[in-house]
C-alpha cells in the first residue's frame, strides 16, 4: 500500500519504519495547511496524520471529502486535545477520573479562584501550545504570575484565551494509547515518557527525552481498569455527543493513591512513546488503521511482541532553549544492527547528516527485558556524536529493579 504520513518528526519516522517493516511504502509529508489535501489525495491510498495541528485544523475532515482514507480524529473529536477546557468538561460529564478543575476566560475571576482554593494547583492554557502550555507553580506567587503571563501577557497567544486551573496530583505518569474506531477501543502497551531535560527528572520540560515500553507500573489488570473507566467511557461519550472518535486516543495518566486519573488527552500518537511502542507491535499497522477508519476494529487482531523497547532521544546542546543547527552527525553507520535510528531534527546533506532541530535523533532497541532494551539502545547512543550532543543517561533506570 502507498501511505502518506503527515509530519516529519521522530514519531513520524517511527510510523514510516513500522509501515515499511509491514511491507508498505511510506512517505513523510511535512504539514502545510495550504497544500496537504490535494497532495495526499493524489498520491496515497492511506493517510496517517502524526501531529495534533493538522487534526485540530480539520485535515481528516477535508480528506474524507476527497475519498482518501485518513487515520486520525475529525476536527470535532480532536477537541479532546485542542481544548483542555472542552476535555475537562467532557470528562466531568462522563465521570472520567481527572483532577478537580475550573475554567476561566477572565483574569480577575481566575485570580479570585486561586485565592479561594485550598489545594496546590496547576495552571494550563486551554489551547494548543506545543506541549508548553502547562505551568506547575511552586507557590501562590508563581501561580498568580503564571495566570498573568498566560492571560494578560499572552505568552501562549490565543491558546491562553481560556485557562484551566486544576488540582495538582501526585504519582508516576504513564502514557496509555489506544486504537479507536468510533466504538471499539483496543489499548496499546503502556509506555513511559521522560519529559524533563536532565537526569533525575531535573530541569525544564521538553517534548520528551526518552521512552520505554511496556511500563512495569501497569499490568494487564491495570490496563483493563483504564480501558473500562477511562478509554471506553471517552469513546462512548464522544459518540453520544455526535463526534465519534476514530484514530489514536492517548491518555496521559497519573497513577495517584486514588487510582489512575487523566492529566490530558492527546488525539494522536505520542512522541517519543511511539518510537518505543511501535517496534513491539506485531500486527500490520496499516491494517489496524484501515479497520479503525472502516469501523471494524472489533474483528481486527492487534498483537504484540514479547519483551521491551526503549528509545533514547539525542538533543542539541541548549534544548529546550536556544541551540545551534547544521552540526555534522558522526557515527550513524557504526550503530549495531539491532538499533533503530529515528530521525527527528536531522537533515541529510551530501555525504551525511547534520543537526536541524532540538530533538535530533531517537535511538531505539528492543530487548528481552527493559534492562536488555536499554543496554542495546545505549550501546547505539555510544556510537553517535555531534557537537553539544545531550541525552539523558537514566531513561528507564528508576524502574529497572522491577524488571
Ligand atoms: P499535560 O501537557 O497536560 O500532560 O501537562 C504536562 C505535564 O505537567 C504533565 O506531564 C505533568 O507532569 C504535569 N501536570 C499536568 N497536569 C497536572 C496535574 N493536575 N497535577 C500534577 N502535574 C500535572
Ligand atoms: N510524549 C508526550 C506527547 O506526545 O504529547
Amino acid at each position: 500500500m502507498r501511505i502518506a504520513i503527515i509530519g516529519a518528526g521522530g514519531r513520524e519516522h517511527a510510523l514510516k519504519w513500522k509501515l515499511e517493516q509491514d511491507g508498505h511504502s511510506a512517505e513523510l509529508i511535512p504539514y502545510d495547511p495550504a497544500r496537504n489535501t490535494s497532495l495526499t489525495a493524489r498520491d496515497a491510498q492511506l493517510v496517517i496524520v502524526g501531529p495534533e495541528a493538522p487534526l485540530a485544523d480539520g485535515l481528516v475532515d477535508a480528506l474524507a471529502n476527497t475519498g482518501v482514507p485518513a487515520f486520525g480524529p475529525s476536527q470535532a473529536a480532536a477537541q479532546l486535545e485542542s481544548s483542555k477546557a472542552f476535555a475537562k468538561a467532557f470528562m466531568a460529564r462522563h465521570g472520567i477520573p481527572t483532577a478537580r478543575f475550573a475554567v476561566f476566560d477572565d483574569l480577575a475571576q481566575a485570580e479570585r479562584h486561586l485565592r479561594q482554593v485550598d489545594y496546590p494547583v496547576v495552571i494550563k492554557a486551554s489551547g494548543l501550545a506545543q506541549g508548553k502550555g502547562v505551568i506547575v507553580p511552586r507557590d501562590a506567587g508563581e501561580a498568580q504570575a503564571a495566570l498573568r503571563a498566560i492571560m494578560a501577557e499572552r505568552i501562549f497567544g490565543p491558546a491562553g484565551d481560556q485557562v484551566v486551573i486544576e488540582e495538582r496530583l501526585e504519582g508516576p505518569e504513564i502514557s496509555l494509547m489506544a486504537f479507536c474506531d468510533g466504538e471499539t477501543v483496543v489499548p496499546m502497551l503502556p509506555a513511559q515518557d521522560h519529559k524533563r531535560a536532565f537526569d533525575g527528572d531535573q530541569g525544564p520540560n521538553t517534548g520528551g527525552m526518552g521512552a520505554f515500553c511496556p511500563s512495569p507500573l501497569m499490568n494487564r489488570e491495570a490496563v483493563a481498569h483504564c480501558l473500562t473507566h477511562i478509554l471506553q467511557p471517552a469513546v462512548r461519550g464522544m459518540a453520544q455527543e455526535g463526534a465519534p472518535y476514530r484514530g489514536v486516543l492517548y491518555a496521559g495518566l497519573m497513577l495517584t493513591r486514588d487510582g489512575p486519573k487523566v492529566l490530558e488527552f492527546n488525539c494522536r500518537f505520542g512522541d517519543p512513546e511511539t518510537q518505543a511502542v511501535l517496534p513491539l507491535l506485531k500486527t500490520d499497522l496499516a491494517e489496524i488503521a484501515l479497520a479503525c477508519i472502516e469501523g471494524r476494529l472489533n474483528a481486527q487482531p492487534v498483537e504484540w511482541h514479547a519483551g521491551a523497547c526503549a528509545c533514547i532521544v539525542l538533543t542539541s546542546g541548549g534544548y529546550p532553549g536556544a541551540y545551534r543547527r547544521g552540526l555534522p552527525i558522526h557515527g550513524l553507520d557504526a550503530v549495531p544492527d539491532d538499533v533503530m535510528i529515528f530521525h527527528a531534527g536531522a537533515r541529510r546533506i551530501e555525504g551525511g547528516w547534520i543537526t536541524d532541530g532540538g530533538r535530533v535523533l531517537g535511538v531505539a532497541a528492543r530487548g528481552e527485558s527493559l534492562g536488555d532494551a536499554l543496554r542495546r539502545a545505549y550501546a547505539g547512543v555510544a556510537r553517535i556524536s555531534f557537537e553539544g550532543m545531550h541525552y539523558r543517561r537514566d531513561v528507564g533506570a528508576r524502574w529497572l529493579q522491577r524488571d
